[in-house]
């Protein structure tokens, strides 16, 4: 057993945007961004690729006009066609129209979960794709929610997985663990989702995106993964190893656009970009997950 992924997350395509936004995004540059990732990504050969949420710029904050809204999705569609891996999505607060917060255009190119999906990505693993705004209007609370119906939804495909010896990786858009700014960009109801986690051996990992920072947490005996925004600095993905002895292995991979990487730093103190970057382990790192090596044993 073992899988080769490339998550990425907050790629945010803004077609002309009259300006870039709160750093480090770089919105004027979204569309040589979304031109370098497919190739890039497609380099690397991963077994399947996915998607942290926050391809567009809907929802609050970036008052998009709904005619640039849907150029926006058919761009980001038609970019993303060119993965030549299995791609994987599911959406965050931004990619709601937002007049209404509907998801219904995106949903229409682009396949996202409507409450939970569990797909089989790879030899004995699972994805658990989240819509962690399936109730609720993402422009109002842009942190969504861990709901009933997600939290029987998890519990069903954890016991699912276990008895079947398949390792399952949840993945939501906003952080399940919070930092000093207490609360901030964090799902609601996370205690609950923790306690799920915790007592359902099968999940072995969570990834998130959202507040656009590198952070890796080694919770009892699973992972969580938070990933930097890929429109702006540190501009870029994860590449990711799973092993059959249970040792995950990441690598962080920036893009080959040293301009836009120069102009994103500019825009914020070094204190700040070593915030969105992370520390050196929060790129790159060989971490042993002792639920991956139970199950995949
Ligand atoms: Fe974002
Ligand atoms: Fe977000």
């Amino acid at each position: 057993m073992a899988a080769d992924f490339v998550f990425l997350t907050d790629t945010h395509h803004y077609p002309d945007a009259p300006e870039d936004f709160g750093a480090p995004k770089m919105l004027t540059r979204s569309r040589e961004v979304l031109d370098a990732i497919v190739p890039a990504v497609n380099e690397l050969g991963p077994d399947f690729i996915v998607h942290g949420g926050d391809l567009l710029c809907g929802g609050g904050s970036f008052d998009l006009p709904r005619e640039t809204y849907l150029r926006s999705v058919d761009e980001v569609s038609a970019a993303f066609s060119g993965f030549r891996s299995p791609s994987y999505y599911i959406p965050g607060n931004h990619d709601c129209d937002a007049q209404d917060g509907s998801f219904e255009a995106l949903a229409r190119k682009i396949k996202i979960p409507v409450v939970l999906d569990v797909v089989g990505a790879a030899p004995r693993l699972r994805l658990a794709l989240a819509n962690i705004y399936h109730r609720g209007n993402p422009i109002e609370d842009g942190n969504g929610t861990w709901t009933d119906d997600l939290d029987a939804a998890l519990r069903g495909a954890a016991d699912e997985a276990l008895a079947d010896r398949c390792a399952i990786i949840l993945i939501i858009h906003t952080w399940l663990i919070t930092d000093y700014e207490i609360g901030r960009g964090t799902i609601n109801n996370a205690d609950r989702l923790l306690n799920t986690i915790s007592s359902h051996p099968a999940v072995v990992a969570v990834f998130t995106g959202h507040r656009h920072l590198n952070r890796i947490q080694a919770i009892r005996d699973f992972l969580v993964v938070d990933t930097a925004c890929l429109i702006g600095f540190p501009l870029g993905f994860r590449r990711v190893r799973l092993n059959e002895d249970g040792m995950f292995t990441t690598t962080f991979c920036q893009l080959d656009l040293p301009e836009v990487l120069q102009d994103s730093y500019a825009r914020s103190s070094p204190e700040a970009n070593n915030r969105w970057q992370g520390e050196l382990h929060d790129r790159d790192t060989e971490i042993l997950i002792p639920r991956l090596k139970d199950i995949w044993s």
